[in-house]
């Protein structure tokens, strides 16, 4: 990465605004965190800095609130688990602007940990406003983006307070950026991609900057129907993206000519209906009857697949292969994932419901990196400069 980070510039005694995102999964009934994967994966650089005695002001923002205050999504759990992770307090405050908050960055002392509430509180966060990026900007004397899986957003608090400080990466951000960056720029060959989830049209920028460095590429999941019906199957009531069937023909074609192996399901685990009660059974993929979907991959796609990423030296995957959260859907999901977890290789996994599967399964430590952003990972290896990123200082 060619961008500044917090390793080249002087931080002591300095207030660090940190971005950092703790959008964290958690239970709709509850509001318990599910799963704090963000939480910790900002703690290197949380810690770096508070070693190097500065005091560290932490953003993010939580949900989708849409410029209102919506008290089931103010940090203050978020908080908690930080300092239960830290092991020392983490001060909160109910606003992430304004005079309250002004006092409390002051009286930060060096080794001080406070987290804002919630950005989206504030329309003019996701608005890229500038009054508000000066405002948060005016709380801090360095500004520090490890906001990876937000770094696609050009908000206030990602691209647009970089204006007013010195604006450095983090530890997180800078490992995102060098092992997504590493699969495009200097994969070791043979290297395979394995892409699921439900929407062709989330994927046709990465599918098409990754197939010049891949050997293979692995489609499975709802998106997998697209494709067939590219090839003129039928998909009985499968969703198929109508819009999207020429980029998948597009792309069959393209990995023909570049001599790239583009596997498809060649059977399926079919259904009536995506629930839990409806019947199940496995089919070959030209026998799907006109009156089911298409709930996940089947035993001889698993078994295929498995065999291209045995050989290979690089996996990047992305999306599960089928209904995952539905149990008598989600064996091909996980059969290749503990496949996955198991290899010699670099393995890397895309974030969103990739990362979900994998920490789900205790795999995370088993694999070669997990990312922490869904969007951010998808637009980044789609080949675009992400705002975030492009908004911090460049390397001297
Ligand atoms: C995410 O979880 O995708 C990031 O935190 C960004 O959130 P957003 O998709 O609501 O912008
Ligand atoms: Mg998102």
């Amino acid at each position: 990465m060619n961008k500044m980070t917090v390793r080249d510039i002087e931080v002591a005694g300095k207030r660090v605004l940190v971005r950092v995102d703790f959008n964290v999964p958690v239970d709709v009934k509850t509001g318990a965190i599910t799963d704090d994967s963000r939480i910790r994966a900002s703690l290197p650089t949380i810690k770096y800095l508070l070693e190097r005695k500065a005091s560290v002001i932490l953003m993010s923002h939580f949900g989708r609130p849409k410029g209102k205050v919506v008290d089931d999504m103010r940090l203050a759990p978020v908080a908690k688990r930080l300092s239960q992770i830290l092991e020392r307090p983490v001060k909160t405050t109910d606003e992430c602007i304004g005079p309250e908050v002004e006092k409390s960055a002051k009286a930060l002392k060096p080794g001080d940990v406070l987290l804002l509430e919630n950005l989206r509180f504030h329309a003019e966060e996701e608005a890229g406003d500038a009054d508000f990026a000066k405002a948060l900007a005016s709380l801090g004397d360095i500004y520090v983006n490890d906001a990876f899986g937000t770094s696609h957003r050009a908000h206030a608090s990602i691209s647009g307070i970089a204006k007013y400080l010195p604006a450095v990466a983090g530890f997180l951000l800078e490992k995102e950026i060098n092992t997504l960056g590493g699969l495009i720029e200097k994969p070791a060959h043979p290297f395979t991609s394995l892409f699921g989830g439900a929407k062709v049209s989330d994927k046709v920028a990465i599918l098409k900057n990754i197939m010049p460095r891949v050997n293979c590429l692995l489609i499975g999941g709802g998106m997998a129907a697209t494709f067939l019906k590219a090839q003129s199957r039928e998909v009985g009531t499968s969703l198929v993206e109508n819009e999207s069937i020429e980029t998948a023909a597009g792309l069959l074609k393209e990995a023909e000519k570049s001599g790239v192996r583009l596997l498809l399901p060649v059977d399926a685990v079919v259904a009536d209906e995506l629930n839990g009660e409806s019947k199940s059974a496995v089919v070959a993929i030209d026998a799907i009857p006109r009156t089911k979907k298409i709930a996940d991959i089947g035993p001889k796609t698993v078994e295929i697949f498995s065999r291209e990423l045995k050989r290979s030296k690089t996996v990047f995957w992305n999306g599960p292969m089928g209904v995952h959260e539905i149990p008598q859907f989600a064996g091909g999901t996980q059969a290749l994932a503990k496949l996955i977890a198991g290899l010699n290789a670099t393995t890397v996994m895309g974030g969103g419901s990739t990362a979900e599967v994998i920490d789900a399964l205790g795999l995370a430590d088993k694999v070669t990196f997990v990312s922490t952003g869904g969007g951010a990972s998808l637009e980044f290896l789609g080949g675009d400069e992400l705002p975030g990123v492009a908004a911090l200082r460049d390397k001297k």
